[in-house]
């Protein structure tokens, strides 16, 4: 049987996953949360400014800033081809396709800058940090976003087990260390001063399909590829044992623990 891992580009190639675990995120946490809002809170954005999101995904953030009526540019950047045509697509942001690592923008482009949920993905995260600030003029404020290290971990470890039972092991390569304890130390290397928002939660379900669908579009992290033959077996797998969970705990939810911290600093 051939073996097809996942890399950052099949998980990224559409998307859809992404798409996923966002909006799980936004109908299933235990309190109200707003990344994006959280994210835009640190920056205190006059509306004015030049902004650039690098890693924009399918450019939702740069949407609500342009509804907000902000009339500085807006830049997504993506190295996925899918993300930046979604991003491309929103009226008023500039779609870039490009490696964070080296950024395909002036030095002093922009006023404000943000990674959100995309530096622990990088080969060199540290590259990618001198690039926002090289990128940044002085006085800009710059804001990282990045799960904490245990982020719903118990549906992570229920996939993980099914895949280990064929073979599978996650991807090397697809997620750094780079998480809520290590990024204020090398922000701060790179940027001198950091403050730290810190945002914890919990997914939390009532019902057994919005997990299931949740634990599907992690499956890449886990060591299974959408083209694994392994894939269907799997997903069997995790259905049974969700379903079979919340019959042996009636009125019980599935709670997964999770959080992230936005890290802000000024370029000087
Ligand atoms: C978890 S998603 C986050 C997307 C978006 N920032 C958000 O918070 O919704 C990570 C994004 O980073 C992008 N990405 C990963 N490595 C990258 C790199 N080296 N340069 C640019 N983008 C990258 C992926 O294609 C993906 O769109």
């Amino acid at each position: 049987m051939s073996i097809t891992r996942p890399s950052l580009t099949s998980e990224y190639a559409s998307t859809t996953p992404l798409q996923v675990r966002i909006d799980t995120h936004a109908r299933h946490s235990e309190h109200p949360d707003d990344p994006v809002a959280a994210v835009l809170a640190a920056l205190a954005l006059t509306g004015s400014e030049d902004l650039a999101d690098i890693g924009c995904g399918d450019g939702r953030f740069l949407a609500q800033l342009a509804e907000q009526g902000h009339h500085g540019r807006l830049v997504g950047l993506d190295n996925s081809t899918a993300m930046v045509a979604a991003a491309d697509t929103i009226p008023g942001i500039e779609g870039v396709l490009g490696d964070a690592q080296a950024l395909p923008f002036a030095d002093d482009e922009f006023d404000a800058v943000t990674a959100r949920h995309m530096l622990y993905h990088v080969s060199d995260p540290y590259q990618a940090l001198r690039e926002l600030w090289r990128i940044s003029r002085a006085g800009s404020r710059v804001a990282v976003s990045v799960n904490h290290p245990a982020t719903c971990a118990r549906t992570r470890q229920l996939v993980l087990d099914r895949a280990a039972e064929r073979g599978l092991a996650p991807a090397v390569g697809m997620v750094n260390d780079v998480n809520s304890t290590t990024l204020p130390k090398m922000l701060s290397v790179v940027f001198g001063e950091v403050h730290i928002r810190q945002c914890d939660n919990a997914l939390l379900f009532d019902t057994p399909e919005p997990v299931i669908r949740f634990a599907e579009a992690i499956f890449s992290f886990c060591g299974i590829d959408a083209a694994s033959p392994h894939r269907s077996a799997i997903l069997d797998a995790v259905t049974t044992d969700i379903h079979d969970w919340f019959t042996a705990h009636p009125g019980q939810c599935w709670r997964d623990p999770k959080g992230y911290i936005v890290a802000t600093a000024t370029v000087r």
